[in-house]
């Protein structure tokens, strides 16, 4: 989708269909709807007056509301899209909105659109003041972006129903906002490409994206954007003496992917980055299919675990962001992807691994093969020179459990990246909770023969435990895990997203590595 900023009143565009978005002023408990357009275009709340007036319109989240010939606007459509209640209004409900906008064009064969910027509704009025412009343009623009892509590549009676061109118009401003509605603009229109970079790779099936593939769509997508990619396999992950990482990926067929993308920040002329300017490594787990080997998974559900590598597919995702927005830190993305499969060759229950650190690790399931491939990639990392860690990794079923397909899961081992991490979810809207991996737990990773196993003894707290385990590896390197099992998949459809990958992640790590520019 083409997108374009113009600044004009927006009942002067022509265009098939304009957006706008209404909130719900009503205070109090029992209040009836009131309804408000972010609007101070008077033809526009001239144009929907009337049919706000029955009151159907309640400006609910998601909510839409049609008209077609809207008088005194040249748009052909005016959409009013409900942002929920006006006193919770946060930039998270202007991203769906404007999802919402354009995924009510697209069953329509609409192919060009604009989504007014939201304005208040009273200019005397403070709901948006917390609000910047560059938030809001940012927003629109990945919500519209994230929220246009329907996932039927694969499917032979697929029609063309996307929306080819969005403008996004705001009204006429001085210079200095209308560079920071600009600059929002371009930094929405990165984000979500990458977001949705991402999606794409968690939709492909496993016989087409093989560890290989996935490192070929990682250099393909690094030589795009002036990354330096290198994609190793076997002999490397001997030669480093990968151990756990090795011993999953044996048992198939297909050989693994050791991907390693660098940026490295050019600092601007005349100056130098300060020698002490962190190293960021972003860890992903990269399984393209997880039958859970030799402890193989039930069959039912099994298809699902083609989005094991949803972790990985953040962390390119995040990376090819990360190139295009230039912060001034160096950041590394680690890929580990592998098959999990039972085979003749496969790794066993009770088998005894030596990861790189020099860690022995008893294997208690095969199916706990996520924290064995991140075990290696974490060490890895800091052999490299990380200073701080992140990874993300469709880890654990406990993790649904727990937290179900809301939040996703977040553990840290400092209070420093925590506290980082949290500013970078009030930015991406993205939303993750907080689970403890302090020493208390410790005894659950405790081995008879081996220094570690592989999964908790008992299955209780298995995202902890799994988090514990990978503590380990992370040691005192200030490190952020990020369970995105329940997440990386959307179950529903949304008013304003499809059914399917969600991309969760790349935009809270994007986020994070930001706050680390020097
Ligand atoms: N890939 C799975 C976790 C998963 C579950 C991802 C549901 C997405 C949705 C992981 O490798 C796994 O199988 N974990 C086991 C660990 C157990 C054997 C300790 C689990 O969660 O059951
Ligand atoms: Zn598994
Ligand atoms: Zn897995």
């Amino acid at each position: 989708m083409e997108t374009k900023l113009i600044f004009q009143d927006p009942a002067g565009l022509a265009t098939p269909m304009l957006a706008v978005f209404a909130v719900d002023v009503a205070t109090g408990k029992d209040a009836d709807p009131l309804v408000a357009l972010l609007t101070t275009s008077d033809a526009v709340s001239n144009a929907a007056a009337p049919s706000l007036a029955s009151g159907e319109f309640k400006a609910t989240l998601g909510e839409q509301l049609l008209l077609h010939s809207p008088g005194g606007l040249k748009a052909e459509r005016l959409v009013v899209v409900g942002l929920g209640k006006a006193k919770t209004l946060s930039v998270d409900e202007v991203r769906k909105g404007a999802g919402t906008a354009v995924r009510s064009a697209k069953p329509r064969g609409i192919r060009e659109m604009a989504i007014a910027l939201p304005e208040d509704y009273a200019l005397d009025d403070e709901h948006l003041e917390t609000l910047p412009g560059r938030m809001l343009s940012r927003s629109i623009v990945e919500g519209a972006l994230v929220g246009e892509l329907d996932w039927d590549t694969y499917r032979s009676d697929r029609k063309d129903r996307s929306v080819h061109e969005l403008t996004v118009v705001a009204r006429e401003v001085e210079e200095t906002t209308k560079k920071e509605i600009q600059t929002g603009f371009e930094e929405g229109r990165v984000i979500a490409s990458a977001q949705n970079f991402a999606r794409a790779l968690v939709n492909e099936p496993s016989n087409v994206l093989t560890p290989t593939e996935l490192g070929k769509r990682a250099e393909t997508m690094c030589d795009e954007v002036g990354l330096k990619c290198e994609v190793y396999s076997t002999e490397k992950l001997l030669e480093l003496g990968m151990g756990a990482f090795h011993a999953v990926a044996k048992g198939s067929y297909e050989p693994p992917a050791l991907i390693v993308m660098t940026y490295e920040p050019k600092p601007e002329k005349g100056k130098i980055l300060p020698k002490d300017t962190p190293v960021i490594g972003l860890v992903g787990k990269g399984i393209t299919f997880d039958t859970g080997g030799i402890s193989i998974k039930p069959a039912d559900g099994m298809e699902k675990m083609k989005y094991d590598m949803a972790g990985a597919a953040a962390m390119i995702g995040a990376m090819r962001a990360i190139a295009q927005l230039k912060p001034a830190v160096k950041v590394i993305g680690i890929v580990c992807s592998a098959e999990n499969m039972p085979s003749g060759r496969a790794y066993k229950p009770g088998d005894v691994l030596k990861a790189m650190s020099g860690k022995t690790i008893e294997v208690l399931n095969t199916d706990a093969e996520g924290r064995l491939v991140l075990a290696d990639g974490l060490h890895y990392a800091k052999t490299l020179g990380c200073t701080h860690l992140i990874d993300a990794a469709t880890l654990t079923g406990a993790c649904v459990v727990a937290l179900g397909m809301i939040n996703a899961g977040l553990f840290a081992n400092d209070e420093s990246v925590f506290e980082k991490f949290l500013a970078a979810m009030n930015v991406s809207g993205e939303k993750f909770w907080r689970l403890p991996c302090t020493d208390d737990y410790k005894d659950t990773i405790k081995s008879q023969i081996a220094d570690i196993m592989n999964t908790g003894g008992s299955r209780w707290g298995g995202a902890i435990s799994a988090a514990m385990f990978l503590r380990e590896f992370a040691g005192d390197t200030p490190w952020v895990h990020l369970d995105i099992a329940g997440c990386a998949w959307n179950e529903e459809l949304k008013p304003w997203l499809a059914k399917g990958p969600s991309g969760i992640a790349v935009r809270s790590i994007v986020e994070w590595v930001r706050t680390y520019s020097a």
